[in-house]
C-alpha cells in the first residue's frame, strides 16, 4: 500500500530529489565518472535516476511510464563500468545518502540495496 512504502517512510518526492541532486554534484566533479555521463543533459539523466528510485521503493511509476522495463543491466551495458567506476559511484551515493540524515534503520535499507545493485551492474 502506498502509505505504508518506504518511499513515504523516508519523506516521499523530496528526498529522492535531494538524494539525487546531490548524487550528481558529485558525479560533475568526478573525472573517472563525468565523461560517461551525457554531456549537456546531466539534468535528464538526475531525472531518470529519481524516478527510478522512487518507483523501486514504491512511489509514483513515473519511470516506467516514460522509460519502459528497467533492464538496468542492459541500458548500463554501453558504459564500461568495473571496480572504480562501481566505487566512485558508491562514494557519492553514499555521501548523498548521509546528507539526508535518515534513521540508522531507513539509512541502512537503502544503503544496502544501493550498495548490491551497484555491485550488480559491474560489466568490465
Ligand atoms: C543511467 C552509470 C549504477 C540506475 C546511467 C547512465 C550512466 C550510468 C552513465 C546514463 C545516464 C543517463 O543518460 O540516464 C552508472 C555507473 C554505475 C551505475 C558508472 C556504477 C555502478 C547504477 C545503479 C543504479 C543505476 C546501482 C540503480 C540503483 C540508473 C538508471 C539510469 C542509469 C535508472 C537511467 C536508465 C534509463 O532509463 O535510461 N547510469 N550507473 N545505475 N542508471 Fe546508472
Amino acid at each position: 500500500e502506498q502509505t505504508d512504502s518506504f518511499f513515504e517512510a523516508v519523506g516521499g518526492e523530496e528526498t529522492f530529489q535531494r538524494l539525487v541532486h546531490r548524487f550528481y554534484e558529485g558525479v560533475v566533479e568526478d573525472p573517472l565518472l563525468r565523461p560517461l555521463y551525457p554531456e549537456d543533459d546531466l539534468d535528464g539523466a538526475e531525472e531518470r535516476l529519481r524516478m527510478f528510485l522512487v518507483q523501486y521503493w514504491g512511489g509514483p511509476n513515473d519511470y516506467s511510464q516514460q522509460r519502459g522495463h528497467p533492464r538496468l543491466r542492459m541500458r548500463h551495458a554501453p558504459f564500461v563500468i568495473g571496480e572504480p567506476q562501481r566505487d566512485a559511484w558508491l562514494k557519492h551515493m553514499g555521501d548523498a545518502v548521509q546528507t539526508l540524515d535518515l534513521p540508522p534503520e531507513q539509512e541502512k535499507r537503502l544503503w544496502d540495496y544501493l550498495v548490491y545493485a551497484a555491485h550488480s551492474m559491474i560489466n568490465a
